[in-house]
């Protein structure tokens, strides 16, 4: 299973003081010496964390493969096509959130996210839709012709007790998209603490974990921080 780690808040300490740290190219590279098999960012609209300047230089620096997260703006889909990143993401974002709260719904047809589909294709990308872990949703997915859907976890994650019927409705959703031939990804809300039950799901292929990562950074430090998650991801497969 592929463990790519969401570096946004490194860019948010970085940003609460306008300065030039930490580093996400420094912390892209601990996390790879931590066993990531890939670097996540999100480059917002509002540019809260993630400055276009940090989506170039990781890029560069990269030595797994950068994941770009985005919205169906048409300024930063031009941004994607010219970096050309190994993967893109398409996220709902609305400016008011604190973070990305639900997949993209996809009801019927979606021709904005159909046209931003086949621009990011056409630029070389690989596609990905992080959408709610909805049999129907997953088969809109599907027609869109993308190459994997990223499985929203939050529900799972956001119950007290990481109910049963959350991760059933996952590991169903997981079942259907891959019957669908889409690759299955998953992540939001996921922690050292939840995460085992999600990667034992054997059709998930990638996991993208962010903010329990960075958080536990600052008392293990990155590289470790991804040592122990990779240990718990690779336990739950049985490696
Ligand atoms: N996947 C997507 C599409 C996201 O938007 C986020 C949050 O930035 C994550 C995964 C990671 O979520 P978390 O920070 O809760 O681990």
């Amino acid at each position: 299973m592929r463990l790519y780690v969401n570096i946004d808040h490194v860019a948010t300490l970085r940003e609460a003081r306008k300065t030039d740290e930490p580093d996400p190219v420094r912390a892209a590279d601990a996390a790879e010496r931590g066993g990531a098999d890939g670097i996540t960012v999100h480059l917002r609209e509002d540019r809260r964390h993630i400055q276009d300047a940090d989506v170039r230089a990781l890029k560069q620096s990269v030595r797994t493969v950068l994941n770009l997260e985005l919205g169906a703006h048409d300024e930063i889909v031009r941004i994607a096509c010219r970096v050309k990143p190994f993967q893109a993401t398409l996220v709902p974002e609305r400016r008011q959130e604190i973070t990305t709260e639900g997949g993209l719904a996809l009801r019927g047809p979606d021709r904005k996210v159909g046209a931003v589909v086949g621009r990011l294709t056409d630029a070389g990308i690989r596609v990905s839709l992080f959408i709610d872990p909805d049999p129907a949703t997953i088969d809109r997915a599907a027609g869109l012709g993308v190459a994997a859907v990223e499985l929203h976890t939050g529900r799972y994650a956001h119950t007290s007790k990481q109910s049963d019927a959350a991760l059933r409705a996952l590991a169903r959703a997981a079942a259907h998209a891959k019957a669908r031939g889409l690759a299955v990804h998953a992540g939001h809300g996921l922690t050292y603490q939840n995460v085992q039950p999600v990667a034992r799901i054997p059709e998930i292929e990638e996991l993208n974990i962010g903010h329990s990562i960075v958080s536990n950074s600052v008392f293990w430090g990155l590289e470790e921080a991804l040592r122990r998650m990779r240990k718990l991801v690779d336990e739950a497969r049985g490696l």
